[in-house]
C-alpha cells in the first residue's frame, strides 16, 4: 500500500505541475480526491487490513490527503493570480487615447427653419395645430371659397386620390377645421407638408412645407395683419429687414396681398435671386372671407380675423442662399453638413 500511496503523490504532483490553467487544477483535483478517486479508494481498503497495519496505513493516507489538497491549492492560487494578471492587462483602458468622435444626426435645414418659424409665433402667443396630409375637396378648396368651376382652383396643380379626396396643395386646409373645433380668440400656426403636381425644378417641387397662421378675434383689424407680419419677418430676417406689400388675389381673403423682403443678396440692387427685382416674395395674406369664418361656424357679423401662409423652402431659399430646392429633398451629405451650425 505504501508504494500505491508513493505512486500516487508522484503522479498527482507531475499532473499539477503540468496543469495549465486554473480549469486543469479543479480537474486533478476532483480525479485525484473526489469520491470516486484512488485515494477515497485506499480508503475504502483500509478495512482489509488489521489494526496495526490499518492504523499506520490510514495515518500515511490522510497525510497523502492533506498533502496533495495543499498542493493542489497552492497550484490553484498561483494559476488564478497568473490568470487574472493577464485578464486585467488584455482589458487595460488606456485612458490618454483620443476618443472616437461619434456621428450624432441632426435636424435637417428644413426642419430646423420651420422650428425657427413656429419658436417666433409661439412667443407672439400663437398655439400649434396640424391638419391632415390627405384632405377631402371641401377643406381643401370649398370651405375656402373656392367655387366647383372656381378658374383659381386652376392655379394650383393637384395630386387627386379619387375626386373627393387630395393630397392638400396648402396648409389653409387646417383653417376651417380649427374654426369648427373651437371659439374666438383663435391664435393657430398650422405647419405641414403640401403637394402639388409641378415639374420639378430648382425653384418647385412636388412636395414642400408650409406655415398657416391665423388670427380670429372681435375687431381684428388690418393694421393687426400688417404688425404680425412685420414683428414676425423682423424675428426671422433681422431688425433692419424692408418690407413691400402687393395687392393680390386668393378666394379666402379680402383683402388678399402678397408680402415682399428686400433682396437681402443685391440689397435691391437686382440679381439673380430676386430676378433682378429686388424684392423676393415670402408670403401671402389677408383678412379672412366671411364666407370662410361663416363656413368655419363664426360669425362674420361678431368676428374679423386675418391668415397668413408662407413656404419654408423659400425662407431656407432666402436665409440660407440654397438656389435650389432639390438639394434639400436629396441626401447628398456635403450638402446638408455646410448648415451643421444652423
Ligand atoms: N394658401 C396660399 C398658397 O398656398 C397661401 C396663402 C395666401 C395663405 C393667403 C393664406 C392667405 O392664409 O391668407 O399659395
Amino acid at each position: 500500500m505504501q508504494q500505491e500511496i508513493d505512486g500516487l503523490r508522484a503522479d498527482c504532483l507531475s499532473k499539477l505541475e503540468a496543469a495549465t490553467t486554473t480549469r486543469d487544477v479543479e480537474d486533478v483535483k476532483v480525479r485525484f480526491l473526489g469520491r470516486k478517486g484512488p485515494v477515497q479508494d485506499l480508503m475504502k481498503r483500509l478495512r482489509d487490513l488489521d489494526s496495526d497495519a490499518r492504523r499506520a496505513a490510514g495515518k500515511d493516507i490522510n497525510t497523502l490527503k492533506q498533502e496533495l489538497e495543499t498542493s493542489c491549492d497552492a497550484r490553484y492560487e498561483a494559476l488564478h493570480s497568473k490568470e487574472q494578471a493577464s485578464r486585467l492587462e488584455a482589458e487595460r483602458l488606456d485612458v490618454t487615447l483620443p476618443g472616437r468622435r461619434g456621428y450624432p444626426g441632426r435636424k435637417h435645414l428644413v426642419s430646423a427653419t420651420l422650428d425657427e418659424i413656429l419658436d417666433a409665433f409661439v412667443e407672439m402667443g400663437f398655439s400649434i395645430q396640424t391638419g391632415p396630409d390627405v384632405e377631402t375637396d371641401y377643406y381643401n378648396f370649398e370651405a375656402l371659397n373656392f367655387a366647383p368651376d372656381h378658374p383659381a382652383r386652376d392655379m394650383q396643380d393637384t395630386f387627386y386620390i379619387t375626386d373627393d379626396v387630395l393630397l392638400r396643395t396648402h396648409t389653409s386646409n387646417t383653417q376651417v377645421r380649427v374654426m369648427e373645433s373651437s371659439r374666438p380668440p383663435i391664435r393657430v400656426v398650422a405647419p405641414g407638408r403640401c403637394y402639388r403636381n409641378e415639374t420639378i425644378t430648382a425653384r418647385s417641387h412636388v412636395f414642400f412645407t408650409q406655415v398657416e397662421g391665423f388670427y380670429i378675434d372681435r375687431d381684428v383689424s388690418f393694421a393687426d395683419l400688417m404688425g404680425t407680419i412685420d414683428e414676425f419677418l423682423k424675428r426671422i430676417f433681422g431688425r433692419d429687414v424692408v418690407i413691400r406689400c402687393r395687392n393680390s388675389y386668393f378666394p379666402f381673403v379680402e383683402p388678399g396681398m402678397e408680402v415682399d423682403i428686400r433682396c437681402s443678396l443685391c440689397q435691391g440692387k437686382g440679381c439673380n435671386m430676386c430676378k433682378k427685382s429686388g424684392w423676393v416674395e415670402v408670403l401671402g395674406s389677408g383678412m379672412i372671407h366671411p364666407e370662410v369664418l361663416k363656413n368655419g361656424g363664426i360669425d362674420p357679423e361678431e368676428f374679423s380675423g386675418f391668415a397668413w401662409g408662407m413656404g419654408v423652402e423659400r425662407i431656407v431659399n432666402i436665409k440660407h442662399r440654397v438656389h435650389d430646392i432639390r438639394l434639400l429633398s436629396e441626401n447628398d451629405m456635403r450638402f446638408h453638413e455646410q448648415f451643421h451650425a444652423v
